[in-house]
């Protein structure tokens, strides 16, 4: 299957499906504080999308992923899988992801939270990883290619004396959750696909305090951890590219864009 182009009308489900996401991670925020367990923050995500947006949450039951949202703290990169007895306390970070689908088309986004007083090091990642995102979202228009936004995430994090991560990905969204293409966090200026009107894809960037190198928890199958045990940091959003740049399907009020 190779890259779609979306009609007005597919990208008016995806602005629609883009809105209920951030819409979640606006609603969970009030939750995510000292002593709340991971598990509840899915459910209360799960129950919402159920019935208050009459939504799916695309994770439950993808390719066997046994909750509603992802749930990543501290040293975890992504896919952290909600639980009860993990409890939330004061200096971690956790980045929630929220994946709907509402008339058959996704919306994808992810946020991170602090929870109270965080250490410094830890909210300067949290920062430059947000700027990496928004400074690719920026490049976004006909013409460039996925290298360019590759290029500028990985230039940025890396001038911050950080790693991105490779072996995780952003990618075309559509009817299909990961479809085609792949958009690196890493690359070259000028090279690979060229992007063009129509698009719909997600930047996603994981970028490590540490080394890039992760590790796939055997145990469960899902949660993906630095090796080294250092913090790592996400943020993501859907975009739809138009004819001059780009719309960000996901965009949350306390964004300009
Ligand atoms: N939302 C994630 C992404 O940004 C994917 C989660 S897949 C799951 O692509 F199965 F772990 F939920
Ligand atoms: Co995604
Ligand atoms: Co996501």
């Amino acid at each position: 299957m190779a890259v779609t182009i979306k009609t007005a009308e597919e990208v008016a489900l995806m602005r629609e499906a883009g809105r209920l996401a951030a819409e979640v991670l606006e609603m969970i925020e009030p939750y995510v504080t000292t002593g709340i367990s991971t598990g509840e923050l899915d459910r209360i995500c799960h129950d919402y999308i159920v019935n208050v947006q009459q939504a799916i949450p695309a994770p439950l039951n993808y390719n066997g992923f046994p909750k509603s949202i992802c749930t990543s703290v501290n040293y975890v990169i992504c896919h952290g899988i909600p639980s009860d007895t993990q409890l939330l306390k004061q200096g971690d970070i956790i980045n929630i992801d929220i994946t709907v689908i509402k008339d058959g088309l996704h919306g994808d986004t992810s946020k991170m939270f602090l929870i109270g007083d965080v250490a410094p090091h830890a909210e300067k990642l949290v920062r430059i990883t947000q700027e990496c995102l928004y400074k690719a979202i920026d490049i976004v228009r006909p013409g460039i290619t996925l290298g360019d936004i590759g290029h500028i995430i990985q230039q940025y994090a890396e001038s911050n004396h950080y790693s991105v991560v490779r072996e995780y990905c952003g990618h075309g969204i559509g009817r299909i959750f990961h479809e085609e293409p792949q958009v690196l966090h890493y690359g070259t200026p000028n090279s690979g696909l060229k992007i063009e009107e129509g698009m719909t894809f997600t930047i996603e960037p994981m970028i490590n305090a540490g080394t890039r190198h992760t590790k796939l928890s055997r145990k469960d199958g899902w949660t993906v951890t630095t090796r080294d045990r250092r913090l790592s940091a996400q943020w993501e959003h859907t975009l739809a590219v138009t004819g001059d740049g780009c719309e960000v399907l996901t965009r949350r009020k306390e964004e300009q864009f």
